[in-house]
């Protein structure tokens, strides 16, 4: 185990900040050194938002699990990252794996996996609470389960509490101990005597990959989501083309009969290059999901390695499901970022071709009246460098291509887009890691782009045909406030 120093650690965090490099994210939360990945922990207590993630401070190697932590009003402003919780003893010593957080009366409680395997490399995977201290770091404290339940793998992590009835439940990643293992989480109810397991819940997915990490439950209004990230599914033409997925399945669930009923297909809850393991936190009726920006094992394909760092978390974003569709938009809050100064606007009747500066950091909002253009390309402009977001009206699809970059992982990524007549788009472009939202957040894209200069990137617009009206605006936005929440 490494020696964890929270004050050493903590320290070394702030002097990092805040960011200089060009690489770093201005309005996406990431750290100055070490391998960030999933969002831990969420939670809203006493008018502030709790956004704990994997962490390890020591390098970027998928080692030494700690979740980090910080807090926030507005999505604008942060405390200053922390190490909150860390291996300490033989439970938790090979990490302390993903799970979620909770107020209660007397704070912040979380809920998270501890890893630990023995001398032959057998791993046991526990489930423990813990609660935040004033200090920043989590006490360890009871266990929920100490092991595996029969018949499933050790890949038994990454617990989420939700509530139905007034009854508390979690659903848990979890592995079929089969001749070919299989993915499925696993339910569980908290009883008096302790959680009793209920089961998997039924699907009509099949054999769905070897392992399902990082469940979410979700209720929107009568209906329930599940979130779940599965591993071994095969590319398609237009969507499972990253290493793993992150998606959901909306119906109803049934704990009494142990099954999600008339549930909707598995659909990706984004489509770009860098993206899994989302956390949703359900707050006065909104439901705020944080991704992780980047993919397991894929490590090497990411250029920031070599300086010490890798990954963001993305931005906040608001989910609300309509006809079994999850739709995605940035929290509402992050207008708060645009430099109201500092702003352009777009609008052209009739043109082949458009040319938009941008800023070091931007939003930009574009509803293109497509008129007879069957072909579109968006163009992010880095001096010889660029990445293309292609429209096809024909076959309705989106393709982005990073194959115009000379750093970082290059590829293809395509999805089925409807678009009648309008195609809206809402781009933030961050230093290095760009979300793109289309038709108002029927489908979002994540992915870095790395480019060789320091270049504020330009837009560009070229169709096929004369595009009818093009009408949007670009924003330069602010970076993240640490220390000033
Ligand atoms: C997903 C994941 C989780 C696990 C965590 C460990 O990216 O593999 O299943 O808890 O990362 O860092």
């Amino acid at each position: 185990m490494e020696h964890f120093d929270k004050k050493a650690i903590d320290a070394k965090v702030a002097a990092g900040l805040p960011f200089e490099h060009r690489w770093h994210n201005r309005f996406h939360l990431e750290m100055p050194f070490g391998l960030i990945n999933d969002p831990n922990g969420l939670c809203y207590y006493n008018g502030e938002y709790h956004i704990f993630y994997q962490w390890n401070p020591f390098g970027c190697a998928h080692k030494n699990k700690s979740w980090a932590h910080v807090r926030t009003r507005d999505f604008v402003h942060y405390s200053v990252p922390e190490l909150s919780l860390w291996p300490t003893d033989e439970h938790d010593k090979d990490g302390c794996y993903s799970g979620c957080g909770f107020a209660t009366a007397q704070g912040v409680r979380v809920f998270y996996t501890c890893n630990a395997k023995d001398a032959q490399g057998v791993r046991t995977s526990s489930q423990r609470f813990g609660t935040l201290m004033a200090d920043g770091s989590v006490k360890k404290e009871e266990f929920a389960l100490k092991t595996n339940p029969v018949g499933f793998t050790a890949h038994f992590r990454d617990p989420y509490l939700f509530k139905r009835h007034g009854r508390c439940y979690m659903v848990l990643g979890a592995q079929a101990d089969e001749k070919e293992p299989r993915g499925t989480v696993l339910i569980y109810e908290e009883t008096p005597e302790g959680w009793q397991l209920l089961g998997e819940p039924a699907h009509r997915l099949g054999y769905f990959g070897y392992m399902w990490e990082c469940p979410n439950l979700l209720q929107f209004g009568q209906y329930d989501a599940l979130l779940f990230c599965p591993q071994g599914l095969a590319a398609r033409e237009f969507d499972r083309q990253n290493r793993y997925q992150a998606g959901y399945i909306a119906g109803h669930l049934s704990l009494d009969g142990m099954a999600m009923l008339q549930h909707t297909k598995f659909q990706e809850l984004d489509h770009g290059f860098d993206f899994y393991a989302p956390q949703v936190l359900q707050h006065e009726g909104r439901h705020l999901l944080f991704g992780w920006m980047g993919m397991p094992d894929e490590d090497e394909f990411y250029p920031t390695r070599e300086l010490g760092w890798q990954y963001s978390l993305t931005l906040p974003r608001e989910l609300t499901l309509r006809q079994g569709h999850i739709y995605s938009l940035p929290a509402r809050e992050l207008k708060s970022l645009r430099i109201l100064q500092n702003t352009r606007e777009i609008q052209a009747e009739q043109q082949q071709r458009l040319e938009a500066d941008l800023y070091p950091g931007s939003e930009v909002l574009l509803n293109i009246r497509l008129g007879q253009a069957q072909t579109l390309d968006l163009t992010l402009r880095y001096g010889l460098e660029t990445t293309v977001l292609h429209y096809d009206r024909h076959t309705q699809t989106m393709r982005i291509s990073r194959e115009g970059m000379h750093q970082g992982a290059r590829g293809v990524r395509q999805f089925r887009l409807y678009v009648d007549e309008v195609l809206s788009l809402q781009l933030f472009i961050d230093r290095t890691a760009v979300e793109a939202f289309f038709q108002h957040g029927e489908e979002v894209a994540s992915f870095y782009v790395f480019p060789d200069k320091d270049i504020v990137p330009g837009l560009e617009l070229t169709a096929d045909q004369p595009l009818a009206v093009v009408n949007g605006q670009i924003w330069q936005l602010d970076a993240f406030h640490y220390g000033t929440h």
